[in-house]
């Protein structure tokens, strides 16, 4: 009756398939595309930003008017410190949610800045793969989790969800893609900019392929771009020739402010609405508003 085995070979590796969402005891709703945009900022490469931009696009976005959530899907937590929540605060964790013990608006908390929001992440995350690695809707747990995350009570209207995903293509990141409607692509501007982009790009396809089908790339973001290097002006014009149109106009500085920011757990633009960080990262909120938009006119 299936054309999946129940049993594994004898002494095959231990891997299970996966279970699609529409497959028994996953909602048939639990699918991108109802709800908030579901954006996963993901780059398997250490340090390239993905979580100062997970932080300040998140700013960002709330301070233009959009209701976001921010998941930390990183062991290390840096999102969750970085916009000022202490470790005792994480009481329900995305731990606690990819494992099952608990649904994603018990860990969804405040932040300082209106119209954001985050659900924290704590150490115990590095443990997911070895927990739930054997059950067959193990790719699917984030997506189920956000499935109707707006609904109940109390009410949410969030409309944007940010995933902050590890250095990794780990189960964690393809929870991430398997949830998102598109996938945000830090690039580091330095001589090493594209490489680990093919192992990316091979995931996504595979994800596209056997997890979610709709899944797309919203764009690539240059960050810590230094004027004065003459190899960040060639990395930039590199990664534009070889991604086209895929690559946001707007380029992040490397500025101090921006990495100042995070010991104060702030985001850049509470910490200093006015300087050059800032004000990059409210463009990209709007390069990517606007991109949204003309997605949605198809
Ligand atoms: N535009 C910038 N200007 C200056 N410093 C920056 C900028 N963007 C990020 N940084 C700093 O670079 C470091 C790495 O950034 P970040 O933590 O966002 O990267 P990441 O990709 O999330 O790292 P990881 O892979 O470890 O999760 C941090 O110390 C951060 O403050
Ligand atoms: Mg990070």
């Amino acid at each position: 009756m299936t054309d999946t085995p129940d049993t594994l070979p004898p002494n095959g590796p231990q891997v299970v398939p996966f279970e699609r969402p529409n497959a028994s005891g996953i909602s048939a709703n639990a699918t991108p595309g109802a709800g908030p945009r579901v954006i996963a900022i993901a780059n398997q490469k250490g340090g390239v930003g993905k979580t100062t931009t997970a932080i300040n696009l998140g700013t960002a976005l709330a301070a233009i008017g959009e209701h976001v959530l921010i998941v930390d899907l990183d062991p290390q937590g840096n999102a969750s410190t970085g916009l000022g929540i202490e470790h005792q605060s994480r009481r329900t964790s995305t731990y606690d949610v990819m494992t099952g013990q608990a649904p994603m608006r018990d860990a969804v908390i405040p932040t300082a800045v209106p119209q954001l929001h985050l659900a924290p992440s704590t150490m115990d995350l590095s443990g997911l793969e070895l927990e739930i690695g054997q059950q067959r809707d193990r790719a699917f747990r984030l997506r189920t989790a956000l499935n109707n995350i707006n609904n109940g009570s109390p009410a949410f209207n969030f409309t944007y969800v940010l995933v902050d995903c590890p250095p990794s293509l780990n189960l964690i990141t393809v929870n991430a893609m398997a949830a998102a409607n598109s996938i945000l692509v830090p690039m580091q501007c330095e001589f090493f900019a594209l490489e680990g982009l093919s192992q990316l790009l091979k995931t996504v396809e595979e994800v596209k392929k056997n997890l979610n089908p709709t899944l797309s790339i919203h764009g690539i973001v240059m960050t810590m771009y230094d004027s004065r290097n003459n190899l960040a002006n060639q990395v930039v014009a590199d990664v534009r020739q070889f991604m086209g149109k895929q690559v946001y106009d707007t380029v992040i500085p490397r500025n101090v402010r921006i990495s100042e920011a995070p010991s104060y757990g702030k985001p850049v633009l509470v910490y200093d609405l006015k300087c050059v960080g800032s004000e990059a990262y409210l463009r990209l909120a709007t390069e990517i508003i606007q991109r949204e938009r003309e997605l949605k006119a198809g």
